[in-house]
């Protein structure tokens, strides 16, 4: 495979060329792709407003990268390995040959509903090929996708839509999540009552579940694919084009919409996809995220298909019909690379070896971790009992914005240091910085992770707000990216993620703002007022606590807490759900009125030892009572 390290000291060699000439560098792996008109300069950027343009002047379709391009050497090639939610139905192999027809024929289905270059388009879906294909047809005509993941609520799925004006919604009848079935066309109704931009929905047949079709909107799949013409020719896009536009949440206010354009995107899933996995021509691939989040985008779709790989989507979950179901498929499918979250890792783990012990694993070569920083024993797990200790573990770094892995080990090629991503793959220059944003240049000190050049897969604005990319990213210190984590650097340059520095939360991997869940809390009409932080989970990471203020007594304290669950399920979805309800008289708050969140963190983890200063508080009183009410005065 092309642009593959082999050795340290190759990477020492190419890591030293990306920083010294990123244009020479990254002009040089451009070259590998399809572009229907070259560039005409590499890199244009400032961090300040920010405007970054990657291949400024170059034009492409990054379908005609991920399929055309393949047809003549792959085109038998299985691209996408689909297993399903129930192991008792059949997996789908698709090649290249076959997913190009199947992308080209979908492509057409949108053109025939008037979708045009730049309209939104959003994604509502279970893990099915069809999901795959319809990203990818999106993008041949030029159009922007917005997938949401399907285990959002209505009302997030409508916010989604209406801040971006998406056209039409690609969404399915059901879908089917371990022994559950998830009557998404009904949740997708409910969205579109208050989505005026949305002209048409297209609705797969999944589930087989009886829905309601709405006259003039909605229409099945299957007859919307009927007359549609076979080719489809890609549309030129311009390199800095929008690609895709996917919502995450920050600390503040509504989720953003991280927009990621076709040149820069399309370089760097590739080039990080072939040297992080060191994906081999035969290799079937694995990647068990989900398409809703950037890992699903960066490396089911993208990454893999560009490199002309055979990916393998998963509809299920990895405990029904037990917690062998992981291990079961790898066996199955003869799976070399396998990528997941420590959050799994750390739920199979705690379900027994039984589970594992049946299964051969002898066809992985590469582990791969990503989400949320991986603890020692999770590793030491995943690389003892899953990787047979011959399998390199490689610790992913990465975010939404970044679009792509950014710190990372190269299997065989860097040294592993458990619970370290490692080093930056080349072009990436990260780097850490204090409070006041000053540079640290020693090595053994842990700072804020910034990123201090461009990348090609970097964020470009959020959707209809640009101020709001500034500020979040490239205003709390000059010339930097700030990616809201900490970090600490080691003795030899080795990163290791200690987590955020700002209120984002990473439940199961899944990154949640405090303000987010608090505002879905308050939607409860006997909550006054709410404080959420994360605190340690076993299993997930990072669990939510909720401090609540309530209007009246709460004397029936179950009741409450489920219906303030179900509260957040029906603003967010299941995900946000908190995991630990404490009703309080009051929050500690400073005499400006911000809550000390600090303070709450320390009694959510019961590490009360050393609350630091409460002098400065509005009532210093009400820390002891919370103290108390959690059990741990
Ligand atoms: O805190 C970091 C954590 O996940 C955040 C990004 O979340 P999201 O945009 O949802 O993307 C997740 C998948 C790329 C980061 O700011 N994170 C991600 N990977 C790791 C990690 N924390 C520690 N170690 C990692 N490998």
């Amino acid at each position: 495979m092309e642009h593959q390290i082999k050795s340290f000291d190759e990477y020492l060699e190419t890591y030293k060329k990306s920083v010294e000439d990123p244009e020479g560098f990254w002009g040089e792996i451009a070259s590998s792709f399809q572009w229907k008109k070259k560039w005409d300069k590499v890199l244009d950027w400032n961090f300040s407003e920010p405007n970054i343009n990657w291949f400024v002047g170059g034009k492409l379709n990054i379908t005609e990268n991920c399929l055309d391009r393949h047809l003549q050497t792959r085109g038998d090639k299985v691209a996408i390995l689909w297993e399903p939610n129930d192991p008792k139905e059949s997996s789908i192999s698709i090649t290249y040959k076959e997913l190009h027809a199947r992308v080209s024929k979908f492509a057409n289905v949108l053109k025939s509903y008037g979708v045009e270059k730049g309209d939104r388009v959003c994604l509502y879906m279970p893990m099915v090929p069809e999901l795959a294909i319809a990203v990818l047809a999106t993008a041949r005509i030029g159009a922007i996708h917005s997938v949401v993941f399907a285990g959002f609520s209505a009302n997030s799925l409508a916010d989604r839509i209406n801040d971006s004006s998406c056209k039409i919604l690609l969404t399915a009848d059901g879908s089917y999540r371990g022994s559950k079935q998830i009557d998404l066309k009904a949740i997708a109704d409910e969205a579109l009552a208050t989505c005026p931009s949305i002209e048409k929905s297209i609705v797969l047949k999944r589930t087989g579940n009886a829905v309601e079709m709405k006259d003039g909107r909605d229409v099945w799949w299957s007859d919307s694919l009927a007359s549609a013409a076979a080719d489809c020719l890609a549309t030129e896009m311009d390199s800095e084009d929008e690609l895709f536009i996917l919502y995450t949440s920050g600390s503040t206010g509504k989720p953003k919409g991280v927009v990621h354009t076709c040149g820069g995107y399309m370089v760097y899933t590739a080039y990080s996809f072939s040297n992080v996995f060191q994906y081999q021509e035969e290799d079937i691939y694995w990647c068990t995220a989900d398409i809703g989040w950037i890992t699903g985008h960066s490396y089911i779709i993208y990454g893999p298909l560009l490199a002309g790989a055979t990916t393998m989507m998963f509809e299920g979950v990895p405990t029904w019909p037990d917690a062998g179901r992981f291990w079961e498929i790898c066996d199955k499918h003869k799976v070399n690379q396998f990528y997941t979250a420590p959050t799994a890792i750390r739920a199979l783990m705690a379900k027994g070896l039984e589970f594992v012990s049946p299964y051969k694993l002898d066809s992985i070569k590469v582990l791969g971790s990503v989400g949320e920083p991986i603890n020692e024993e999770a590793w030491q797990w995943y690389h003892k009992h899953i990787g047979k200790e011959k399998c390199p573990v490689v610790d992913t770094w990465w975010q939404t914005e970044t679009g792509g892995i950014m710190i990372s080990a190269i299997p065989n090629v860097t040294k592993l240091k458990p619970t370290y991503a490692s080093l930056p793959l080349p072009g990436i220059q990260p780097c850490l910085v204090d409070k006041e944003g000053v540079k640290i240049m020693e090595n053994d000190r842990e700072g804020l992770l910034c990123v201090e050049f461009p990348w090609p897969s970097m964020i470009r604005t959020t959707y209809g707000d640009h101020q709001r990319c500034k500020n979040v990213y490239f205003s709390s210190f000059e010339n930097m990216y700030f990616t809201g984590d900490g970090a600490r650097r080691d003795e030899n340059g080795f990163y290791r993620i200690i987590g955020r520095v700002d209120d984002v939360i990473n439940v199961s991997g899944h990154r949640m703002g405090t303000a987010e869940v608090e505002n879905a809390i308050n939607q409860h009409s006997a909550v006054v007022e709410s404080a959420v932080v994360g605190y340690p989970h076993d299993i997930k990471g990072q669990g939510i606590y909720a401090y609540i203020i309530a209007s009246g007594d709460v004397t029936d304290l179950a009741a409450f807490e489920k219906e303030i669950k179900a509260t957040v399920n029906k603003e967010i979805g299941p995900i946000a759900k908190p995991d630990k309800i404490q009703v309080v008289p009051g929050l500690p708050k400073t005499r400006s009125g911000k809550i000390m969140r600090r303070i709450l963190r320390k009694i959510a983890s019961k590490d009360v030892s050393n609350l630091g200063d409460v002098s400065t508080l509005l009532d210093p009183g009400v820390v002891e009572i919370i103290k108390k009410g959690a059990g741990l005065a």
